[in-house]
């Protein structure tokens, strides 16, 4: 069963956006498919960095954005986009030294945060995107 299933009240009105959300929700299934199903150490490690690359990618999309049509709430959103990079970093770092196996805490944590960072950071930015003409 999948722990994480995007819907339109996910939209932040923003195709790309909303895709790149797709994916992220798609690949933190994945992880919690790998961990159900006791997959090895090298698949768990490759859709763990698979997610990070990925995360980070959006990221950089979505703070170009925000700079690009001068969003005042850029810094607050970059902080937060920080703190869980420095979190992903000491997890990448864990799992590759293989001395790391993926627990649903993990999966959750990372569901969890997706969720509330779409749900509460990343529609406070939907009005003026949605103002500029960005679709
Ligand atoms: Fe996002
Ligand atoms: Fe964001």
């Amino acid at each position: 069963m999948a722990i994480m299933i995007w819907n339109q009240s996910y939209s932040v009105g923003v195709q790309e956006l909303d895709e790149q959300h797709k994916s992220l929700i798609r690949m933190i299934n994945e992880m919690h498919y790998a961990m159900n199903n006791d997959k090895g150490q090298e698949a768990i490690s490759s859709i763990v960095e698979q997610m990070f690359d990925y995360m980070e990618l959006h990221f950089t999309t979505e703070e170009g954005y925000m700079q690009q049509y001068g969003y005042l709430g850029l810094q607050a959103h970059q902080r937060q986009h920080e703190e869980f990079r420095v979190k992903a970093r000491d997890l990448r770092e864990r799992v590759n030294a293989g001395e790391f196996v993926l627990s649903f805490e993990i999966v959750q944590f990372l569901s969890d945060w997706l969720q509330s960072h779409i749900m509460v950071t990343d529609k406070k930015y939907t009005s003026l995107f949605a103002e500029k003409g960005l679709s």
